[in-house]
């Protein structure tokens, strides 16, 4: 049938070709023109005059970018750069991880004027400050594969991550970041275990890459209240319009420890809400770990789009650097996309928000985190998902 089509389109008349074109998209004639060598004969100048060969901050750099889609859809081990508007090897790029995307880009980032290009997703804050460097390439690829098959990008699964960190604690000042195999000093007192955790799933309605994580701090329950360590010096934040400089959610969290601190009942006090900004979910909880311990779990969720270009308002908004407000929308609860309506929540081993947060707790436990997890320069832990790509190296290319 295919082949039929294709036959019949070429034995048209050129000149009814030239006026079929005149109705096409720029893309679309580019592959026209590459259809046979005739027709790249005829169209090959006017074809492709549409296009820059650099970026160029102006329209005809979308043309570029939807030609270089049609393009690597016959070339899966490729994508579409939006820095540079080049192909690129995928599998060349890191998982998110303290490093950027280790990619030589044909331009040189002070060519760029639109920071959400080059820019990770604000994940870092107190208490975890976690190197989880997310960035728009690591969406896109995900997205990618959901939409075109296994061989077009990075399964979620790898972009599970874990990460414990640690701190000495001192009320009302800086939190100092430590090796975690070095707390030398009194080993209880004074020192905060930090743990973040992030998981991806796809929602297929409409299409999106949901993101959950989980930033936990853990100190001796006697030191319950100094849990908020660098009050008036830290920043901990939800989304760049929920954060504690931004006085509701100060208080929520220091009424939250106060309330704790001040009753004997080990009960977990949570809050939660919700950004109409930027549609990210949260939940703040005080708990008793064990007889001995507290911790303060900060979980959020996150539906960063479709994945499809860096100007999609799910994922340019949520980027500090970006001061523009997105167009109001009906907002969309995103913890009920992660967690009810995402594809992996059917999955018989996905986690529930409880059991994350046990399996979080339980790397802590007697630091079970020494034995399974990976340790990394700076003194932390890190532990990564599995994923059918398997990664043979702790850098943790995909190869
Ligand atoms: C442990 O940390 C202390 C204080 O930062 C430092 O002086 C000491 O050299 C460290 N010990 C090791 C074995 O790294
Ligand atoms: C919030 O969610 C709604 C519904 O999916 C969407 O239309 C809107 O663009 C989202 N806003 C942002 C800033 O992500
Ligand atoms: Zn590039
Ligand atoms: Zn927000």
């Amino acid at each position: 049938m295919a082949n039929a089509r294709e036959a019949a389109l070429t034995k048209l008349p050129l000149e009814l070709l030239w006026l079929i074109s005149a109705h096409l998209t720029p893309a679309d004639f580019a592959c026209l023109a590459v259809g046979n060598r005739h027709l790249l004969n005829s169209f090959s100048t006017d074809a492709f005059s549409k296009f820059s060969s650099v970026r160029t901050g102006t329209p005809t750099d979308y043309e570029r970018i939807e030609l270089l889609s049609r393009i690597s859809r016959d070339i899966p081990q490729y994508y579409p750069c939006f820095i540079c508007l080049c192909l690129h090897l995928w599998r060349k790029i890191q998982l998110p991880s303290l490093y950027s995307p280790s990619i030589n880009h044909n331009i040189s980032p002070r060519d760029l004027d639109k920071c959400h290009l080059i820019f990770e997703l604000p994940l870092a804050s107190y208490p975890s400050y976690t190197h989880y460097g997310f960035y728009f390439v690591h969406l896109q690829l995900a997205m990618r594969r959901f939409y075109h098959g296994p061989e077009f990008g990075i399964p979620v699964e790898s972009l599970l991550y874990t990460e414990v960190g640690a701190n000495i604690l001192e009320p009302n000042s800086l939190l100092i970041q430590r090796d975690v195999n070095n707390l030398s000093g009194n080993p209880q007192r004074g020192v905060m275990l930090t743990l973040f955790s992030a998981e991806t799933r796809i929602c297929s309605t409409p299409p999106g890459l949901c993101m959950r994580t989980q930033d936990i701090a853990v100190v001796a329950r006697k030191n319950a209240a100094w849990i908020w360590a660098g009050r008036g010096y830290a920043i901990m934040r939800v989304c760049k319009h929920i954060n504690t400089l931004n006085s509701d959610f100060y208080d929520i969290l220091n009424s939250q420890i106060k309330r704790y601190c001040s009753t004997t009942d080990s009960k977990a006090h949570a809050d939660q809400g919700k950004c109409d900004e930027c549609n990210t979910s949260w939940q703040l909880e005080i708990r008793t770990l064990d007889e001995s311990r507290t911790s303060l779990t900060l979980t959020r969720w996150m539906d960063l789009g479709p994945g499809l270009s860096t100007e999609d308002v799910e994922w340019k908004y949520r980027l500090d650097c970006v001061v523009s407000t997105p167009p109001r929308q009906e907002p969309v609860d995103s913890r009920s996309r992660f967690e009810k309506e995402s594809i992996q929540s059917g999955f018989p081993d996905a986690l529930s928000e409880e059991a994350m947060y046990r399996r979080n707790v339980a790397l802590l436990r007697g630091n079970r985190f020494q034995r399974v997890m990976t340790p990394v320069r700076g003194g932390f832990y890190i532990l990564r998902g599995d994923s059918n790509t398997k990664t043979d190296s702790p850098g943790c290319l995909i190869l």
